[in-house]
């Protein structure tokens, strides 16, 4: 056991170099941006039930950070709160800065009740709409905000038409129940009896949902006709991927995940958690009302299927274009079960070509090769015989190539940083492929029976993967079918990804790697591995740190859909890791000794586990 000291002077000589070497190279000076987050309880009343939340600064959504690109960031997050709390920068590359990443136990100990933390991080060489989340099981449904990144050189240089006005537009769910309480059910039980109470656009419920009769606030977005208006479209659900139309109109999808995409245009809109989409849309209709509607997509019959409801809100003309006098129009939404649309909304992506945002050329050389499946499995619980039919002795979990992710009881980052604790054999490898090759969308294995049963044993392990520094990875991810048909929207942190493909079935490489796009794939930090289906993305691991990898659902992330992919230093001090902030937070352990149970290796779910953070 070896002890570790918190950073000395020259952590922070270190970070201050960094920040002024990302400024440097740009037109203008770039400013220093700050907020205060105060993270606190308060109760909502939303369908006649009051319910204690947990938000920032009274608001949900909380507020938005707005920025130039280029900016840095500091945000003093103040937990009055009763709950350990970080905050993520959801797509934020924080480029040698993965200690402000946010992730309790991979990057950091979490901010403890009446304690803070100043996070820092710059937003240089992205442009768009990103998003901030508490990174703690579930209380990220009340937790969140946007973040604008836009361009140095103002609005006028958007490469597409400017917008008249730029609207965020964040979709979530609301829940009725505590969800602390979900938070550690999701973890423990294998009965899955909690749902949303109600969708959402930004933080209203909207006149579908009523209770003795009075409707719930809705969103309104009053517009001129002719206008053009840019919403920058987040999806911060914990459960669904949604469909999104206006009725009489159509969107101009221009950008996703901060990257810039070739215009799109489509009626329909599918995004899925974790995700942004910004989108043009032109009042060009008769002057009137009309509905936007956000429907939670299900994966079909034979998946077990629970109520998810849809919210509403109106895209009002102004009053001096002559409405007409009738009733708002709704849009035809397609059926809640056509998770196809979500396939074909994400292959329509693809990166825009523009003199000044030249395509970013995707890595020929490929180092390392890894085929992922997604799914569920069955673990044992410590210390019992797994009787399958007992259920107190098993627990559902999620997994990736048959493996659960165990959470660590003490950061990742820090060990690794420090070389103690946390080496290849305390850790668990992620291996390049699944165990065992079977017809992983076969949809029979939906249903628990003697088919499902024969793949259904997993095990939990802290998964990691190590990558050299600079190394090309190539990823397919695949989803399985056993016991769900979900889609699995896999978020990779400080990194973008080039999504090359994605198709329905299973993944055949001699077929479908043909079919990549080697010239212009999207960038994605969030990509969508349909239902029953595939994805294959390249990535360059060029960022030192531990990074969080995992599906954005939150129920498949408590479970363990989860790895962290660790990237070694570079050769040079601008290619390695600085140390971490001066006022790190510390697990309040004495003297922040590192103890000789750092790492848990187990076959078992263990007590650490269940607890969570
Ligand atoms: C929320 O409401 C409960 C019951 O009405 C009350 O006891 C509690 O103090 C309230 N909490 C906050 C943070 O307002
Ligand atoms: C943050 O914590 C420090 C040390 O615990 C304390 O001195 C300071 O007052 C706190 N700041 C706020 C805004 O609560
Ligand atoms: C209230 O909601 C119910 C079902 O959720 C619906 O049938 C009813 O029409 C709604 N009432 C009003 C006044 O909106
Ligand atoms: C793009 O979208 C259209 C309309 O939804 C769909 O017909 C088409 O198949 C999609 N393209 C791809 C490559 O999926
Ligand atoms: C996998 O299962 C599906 C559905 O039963 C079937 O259509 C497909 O042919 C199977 N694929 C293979 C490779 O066996
Ligand atoms: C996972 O591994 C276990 C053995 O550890 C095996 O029984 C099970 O069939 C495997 N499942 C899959 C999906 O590979
Ligand atoms: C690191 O510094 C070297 C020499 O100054 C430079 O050539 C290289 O591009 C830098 N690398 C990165 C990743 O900034
Ligand atoms: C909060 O985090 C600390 C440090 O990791 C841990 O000891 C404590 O149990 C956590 N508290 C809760 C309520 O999870």
């Amino acid at each position: 056991m070896k002890g570790w000291s918190l950073p000395t002077a020259a952590a922070v000589v270190a970070a201050t170099i960094f920040f002024s070497l990302s400024t440097m190279a740009l037109p203008a000076a770039s400013a220093i941006v700050e907020h205060t987050f105060v993270v606190n309880q308060m109760n909502m009343t939303h369908l006649c039930k009051e319910t204690l939340v947990t938000v920032v600064n009274g608001q949900v959504p909380g507020p938005t950070i707005e920025v130039t690109e280029g900016d840095s960031v500091t945000i003093h997050v103040v937990n009055k709160s009763p709950h350990n709390i970080t905050i993520h920068w959801h797509g934020v590359k924080q480029r040698r800065n993965c200690w402000n990443d946010g992730v309790p136990m991979v990057t950091q100990c979490p901010i403890q009740p009446d304690q803070n933390f100043t996070y820092r991080f710059s937003v240089a060489g992205q442009e768009g709409t990103l998003w901030w989340h508490a990174h703690v099981s579930c209380l990220r449904a009340t937790l969140h905000g946007a973040i604008i990144i836009r361009p140095r050189l103002g609005a006028s240089s958007y490469p597409f038409p400017k917008p008249d006005r730029e609207i965020p537009f964040i979709i979530g769910d609301w829940w009725a129940m505590d969800l602390a309480a979900v938070a550690r059910r999701m973890k423990q039980d294998n009965f899955f009896d909690y749902f949303p109470s109600a969708s959402t656009i930004n933080g209203k419920l909207g006149d579908l949902f009523n209770c003795s009769g009075v409707a719930e606030d809705g969103f309104v977005l009053d517009v001129e006709p002719g206008k053009t208006y840019l919403l920058r479209i987040i999806n911060t659900a914990l459960f669904s991927e949604y469909f999104l139309k206006i009725a009489g109109h159509k969107f101009t999808v221009v950008a996703s995940d901060a990257n810039y995409v070739r215009p799109y245009t489509t009626d329909l809109v599918v995004i899925a958690p974790g995700e942004t989409i910004d989108a043009l849309v032109v009042a060009d209709a008769a002057p009137g009302k009309y509905y936007m509607v956000a429907m939670p997509n299900q994966a079909p019959l034979p998946d077990t299927q629970t109520p998810e409801p849809s919210t509403r809100g109106m895209m009002q003309y102004s009053s001096s274009s002559r409405p007409g006098n009738g009733a708002p129009v709704a849009p035809v939404m397609p059926d809640q079960h056509d998770v196809v649309q979500s396939f074909y909304f994400h292959s329509n992506l693809s990166s825009l070509r523009h003199p000044r945002h030249p395509l970013a050329p995707v890595p020929k050389r490929v180092d390392e090769h890894l085929f992922i499946t997604l799914g569920l499995g069955i673990a044992c619980r410590r210390g019992l015989n797994c009787d399958r039919e007992d259920e107190k002795e098993n627990i559902l979990v999620a997994t990736m190539n048959n493996i659960s992710f165990l959470q660590p009881t003490a950061p990742l980052l820090a060990a690794h940083y420090y070389h103690v604790g946390a080496n290849k054999d305390e850790l668990q490898e992620l291996p390049d492929k699944p165990p065992k090759v079977f017809n992983f969308t076969d949809p029979s294995l939906i249903p628990i029976g003697p088919k499902e049963k024969a793949l259904e044993r997993t095990y939990v392990a802290t998964l990691a993967r190590w990558f050299r520094y600079g190394s090309v990875v190539e990823m397919v991810f695949q989803s399985t079918s056993i016991m769900q048909g979900d889609s699995n929207p896999m978020h990779l942190h400080g990194h973008d990804m080039f999504v090359l493909a994605q198709g329905l079935g299973n993944f055949d490489a001699a077929k479908d790697r043909a079919r990549y796009n080697l010239v212009d794939p999207p960038l994605k930090n969030t990509v969508v591995v349909p239902n029953l289906g595939w994805v294959a993305i390249r990535f360059v691991a060029d960022n030192p740190g531990v990074w969080y990898m995992h599906c954005h659902f939150e129920f498949h992330l408590s479970m363990g859909m989860t790895a962290v992919f660790i990237v070694e230093d570079g050769p040079t001090v601008n290619t390695s890791l600085p140390a971490p902030p001066v006022d790190f937070p510390s697990c309040g352990r004495k003297d922040n000794l590192v103890p000789d149970e750092f790492y848990l290796q187990t076959q078992e779910i263990t007590a650490s586990r269940i607890d969570g953070v």
